[in-house]
């Protein structure tokens, strides 16, 4: 892993903005550069609210880490696109529920590598590993041997995707790529997604997209239909495909469950 790390600090290129970072910036974190700075603002400068958005998103990971370790009783997980860790992780949330939860995060960014450690925490019955690996290139995420080594196929398994599936375009196929995932999985396993799309305020995701393209990267908010595409065939759990801060709100129903341009959903396998 040491040597991992130092190829990974070598590979980061602050040059060019990284999504991570992005995130990481409207997080409040440290671990953003220049350029990553310039994209988010003028994402900001397009969609006023997208820095609560990304709260949002956080807050999410921890009302379906609770959900899925808890109520479904899930004890492993695989995280697509974990992002800088931030406390709490979603680890360190099913394991205060399953201390014997198991965790494989993946992402493809060098920076997200470098603070890998973070993530990879064995306790006496539980375990975190972290894959550096790519969506795009699903089997090679379930034959890698770290994945292999600490999750059980044969049991249920949650998938997790929050706020990623926006990063990969159509001409990828995200939903093939998702679907190669899901298949591998047993039944009961679930898979929980979040994506932004542009059916709540059509005009300030539009100017987000645009923000995005001048600086080169990819942003693609999808209808609900398109969202749904993701779950067909599994069940969705209560509430089903919704706003994400109407998914199992703490606090009951938000005000304004539109304020935060997110669709979310969780659904098991039959
Ligand atoms: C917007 S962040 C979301 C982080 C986290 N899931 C959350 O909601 O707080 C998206 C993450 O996906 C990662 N990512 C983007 N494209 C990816 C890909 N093709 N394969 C793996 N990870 C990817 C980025 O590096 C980044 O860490």
């Amino acid at each position: 892993m040491a040597d991992q790390q130092q190829t990974a600090s070598s590979r980061i290129d602050i040059s060019v903005p990284h999504s991570a970072r992005i995130y990481d910036y409207w997080l409040d974190g440290k671990d953003n550069f220049a350029a990553d700075r310039a994209v988010a603002e003028a994402l900001v400068a397009a969609i006023p609210t997208i820095r609560s958005m990304a709260a949002e998103n956080r807050y999410f990971v921890h009302r379906v880490a609770r959900y899925l370790a808890g109520q479904a009783g899930v004890r492993q997980f695989l995280d697509i696109g974990t992002g800088i860790p931030t406390r709490p992780n979603l680890h360190e949330i099913a394991q205060q529920i399953a201390p014997e939860t198991r965790v494989v995060y993946v992402d493809n960014d060098p920076i997200v590598l470098a603070h890998a450690r973070a993530l990879m925490v064995s306790t006496e019955q539980g375990r975190s590993e972290y894959i550096h690996a790519d969506l795009r290139e699903p089997e090679m995420i379930l034959n890698h041997r770290t994945l292999r080594e600490t999750l059980d196929l044969d049991q249920p398994v949650a998938l997790t995707l929050v706020a990623i599936l926006m990063l990969l375009g159509d001409a990828d196929d995200p939903w093939r790529k998702v679907r190669v995932l899901m298949d591998a999985l047993p039944p009961s396993s679930y898979v929980a997604i979040t994506h932004p799309t542009g059916d709540f305020n059509p005009e300030s995701m539009a100017a987000g997209v645009a923000a995005a393209a001048d600086s080169g990267m990819t942003l693609v908010p999808r209808t609900r239909e398109e969202v749904a595409r993701f779950f067909d065939g599994w069940e969705l759990v209560e509430p089903g495909l919704v706003p994400v801060m109407a998914w199992q709100p703490d606090d009951g129903e938000p005000a304004d469950s539109h304020a935060a341009y997110y669709w979310a959903g969780v659904a098991r396998k039959p």
